[in-house]
């Protein structure tokens, strides 16, 4: 049977999406009129080398920071203007490339509270902490102290944070950043599950190009503040303007 019209109509405006943004510093521009969706339950790869311009992308996407120009909607909503707290309240969760863990909180009330600020009763939040917690592995470290977390396991409960309030679309800024091979595969396997497991979409920031490269269904390049290139993994990887402007970038450092 046919899917009725309205159905099909909201099912096309799902999407956190941002159109020719640019974002100006003092005059500088960080971002040059770049536009990007996520829809639900995709994967996507925002790389680019060091100063391109990701960070202030999320920051733009999560209300952080307001565009110079151009448009932010969150499913067909105009959201350009709305608070930090009303986008994550509307279903976008982030987490930051420097953590902001409640260093002297234990595990289980650094998950808990995201859930509270999320708008979930206290009993309530405590149960999806929990129930996130044993999902990122973190389950038998509930009652250590944030601070004293392996650097690893912090990465991961910041994660764990966001989940708590229950997103749509979670942006991860650099989380296996630090990590060891083996603790990457453990991450990139919680990465991959987020669709599935928490039905939400993921846009992944990382310089680590096998996480990245594994994990996304699209691949969304910034040089510059510039898009460079957008497109499956497999064709930006062969892409001259994505060896140069970030390979030659890594190579160089
Ligand atoms: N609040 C700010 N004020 C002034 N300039 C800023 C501000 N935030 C970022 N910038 C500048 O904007 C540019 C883009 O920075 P951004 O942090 O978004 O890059 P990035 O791609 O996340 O880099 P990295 O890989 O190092 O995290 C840089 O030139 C940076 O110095
Ligand atoms: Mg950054």
């Amino acid at each position: 049977m046919a899917e009725p019209l309205a159905e099909t109509a909201t099912r096309a405006r799902e999407a956190l999406e941002i159109k020719h943004v640019s974002v100006l510093f003092d005059g500088l521009a960080a971002i040059s009129d770049v536009s990007l969706r996520l829809a639900p339950r995709e994967i996507v790869g925002l790389v680019g080398p060091n100063g391109a311009g990701k960070t202030t992308l999320v920051n733009v996407l999560t209300g952080f920071q307001k565009p110079t120009k151009g448009t932010l909607h969150l499913d067909g909503a105009d959201a350009r203007g709305w608070s930090p707290a009303r986008v994550r309240g509307a279903g976008v969760a982030r987490t930051f490339q420097a953590g902001r863990l409640f260093k002297k909180l234990d595990v289980l009330e650094n998950a808990q509270v995201a859930g509270i600020a999320s708008g979930l009763s206290k009993a309530a939040a405590r149960r999806r902490a929990q129930d996130v917690l044993e999902q990122v592995g973190l389950a038998d470290a509930h009652d250590k102290i944030a601070g004293s977390l392996p650097y690893t396991d912090q990465r991961r409960l910041d994660i764990a944070r966001a989940l708590c309030s229950a997103p749509k679309y979670i942006l991860l800024d650099e989380p296996a950043a630090g990590m060891s091979d083996s603790e990457c595969e453990e991450l990139m396997g919680i990465i991959r599950s987020l669709p599935a497991v928490h039905g939400c979409a993921v846009l992944l920031i990382e310089h680590n190009m096998h996480v990245v490269m594994s994990l996304s269904d699209r691949l969304h390049v910034l040089d510059g503040g510039r898009t460079i290139i957008e497109g499956l993994p497999e064709e930006v990887q062969k892409h001259e303007a994505f060896l140069s402007a970030y390979l030659g970038a890594e190579v160089a450092e």
